[in-house]
């Protein structure tokens, strides 16, 4: 039962647990990620040998000089003042072992940041925002949010590049399986790459503290073969027009959202919150939050506060026939 109370907490939190996607640093299923993994083992592996040197001795010394019947209780025990051989050893050493981990994890480092890309190359802009993530494709001129779809290919033939800023606070971008935490700092650039080698939906999230709800900024990577991933670009590029929600873009155009979000073809063109242009083509509502259904979508427009409270979505307060149309227009947005 409380076991099962767990899982149901977990799976609101994270939709993604449906998705049959451990986010798991140990089952890497990309180069980076894989590198980092054996890094991360080889430290790992170092240090719990120091741990069971150091709390061998602890215990060896606890037991052997323990008080034992008999002793002297005011007599002193003898006093060493230093030994020139266990001082160099216990300097040397833990400096050598300092320096083996800093080299080992310096040629990862390295390895991973000067790999020279493959001739299939994606080259995104992924754009920190409390709590959402932008993402851009320069190339093919889409911008959608907090789904990142890429090619993958199972021989490392195909990688993209992520071009990382933010828009306001600190963010780190994180998917466990793919690579490691790199830093969206404002006013600067930095850079990482992944190269998915199955396809799938990786789960990650934002790995620095940001805010009230930095805990539900989640994101995932949607990782397909090339054709699919060139399908999904081309209906993104799209501009959908439907005649029969056109209430719905009419009240959609009549009120703020349009100072905030953009909809290709529309009024729309506000830019502080995600690019609504194929909301229904995306898995999740509000970073990974909840599941894109009708109804989340109506309680999520209804009030934003309600499902993520200290969100920068304001509460419009419509309900009634306007909340439908609006529902209806955004779940055409396909
Ligand atoms: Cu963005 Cu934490």
């Amino acid at each position: 039962m409380a076991s099962s109370g767990l899982l149901a907490f977990f799976q609101v939190q994270v939709p993604g647990a449906a998705e049959h996607r451990v986010t798991d640093i140990f089952k890497p299923l990309a180069t980076p990620a894989a590198a980092e993994r054996d890094v991360a083992w080889f430290t790992i592996a170092v240090t719990t040998l120091i741990f069971i040197v150091v709390a061998g001795l602890i215990v060896y010394t606890i037991v052997r000089f323990r008080r034992r019947p008999g002793d002297d209780l005011h007599q002193e025990p003898p006093q060493v003042y230093g030994s020139n051989q266990i001082e160099l050893a216990w300097t040397v050493i833990p400096i050598l072992i300092v320096f083996v981990l800093i080299g080992v994890t310096a040629r990862v480092v390295w390895s991973v940041e000067n790999a020279s890309p493959p001739p299939s190359t994606l080259h995104l802009k992924v754009i920190g925002h409390q709590w959402w993530w932008e993402v851009q494709y320069p190339d093919y001129g889409i911008t959608t949010a907090n789904e990142i779809h890429v090619p993958f290919s199972a021989d490392g033939k195909e990688a993209t590049y992520l071009e990382l800023s933010s828009a306001d606070v600190a963010h780190s971008f994180w998917v466990p399986q793919l690579s490691g935490k790199t830093d969206l700092i404002p006013n600067r650039l930095n850079y990482m790459w992944i190269d998915p080698r199955q396809g799938g939906v990786y789960v990650g999230n934002c790995a620095e503290y940001c805010g009230t709800q930095h805990a539900n900024m989640l994101l995932r990577v949607v990782a397909e073969d090339r054709s699919a991933f060139q399908a999904w670009a081309q209906g993104q590029q799209k501009a959908l027009a439907s005649s029969d929600v056109s209430a719905g873009r009419a009240a959609f155009e009549s009120l703020s959202c349009i100072n905030c979000h953009v909809i290709k073809g529309t009024k729309a063109i506000g830019k502080f919150g995600p690019d609504l242009s194929h909301l229904a083509s995306r898995s999740t509502l509000a970073a990974g939050m909840i599941t894109n259904t009708p109804e989340n979508l109506k309680k999520w427009i209804n009030d934003p506060q309600e499902v993520k409270p200290g969100c920068l979505m304001p509460s419009l307060k419509l309900g009634g026939p306007e909340l439908d149309q609006l529902v209806s227009y955004l779940g055409s947005l396909k």
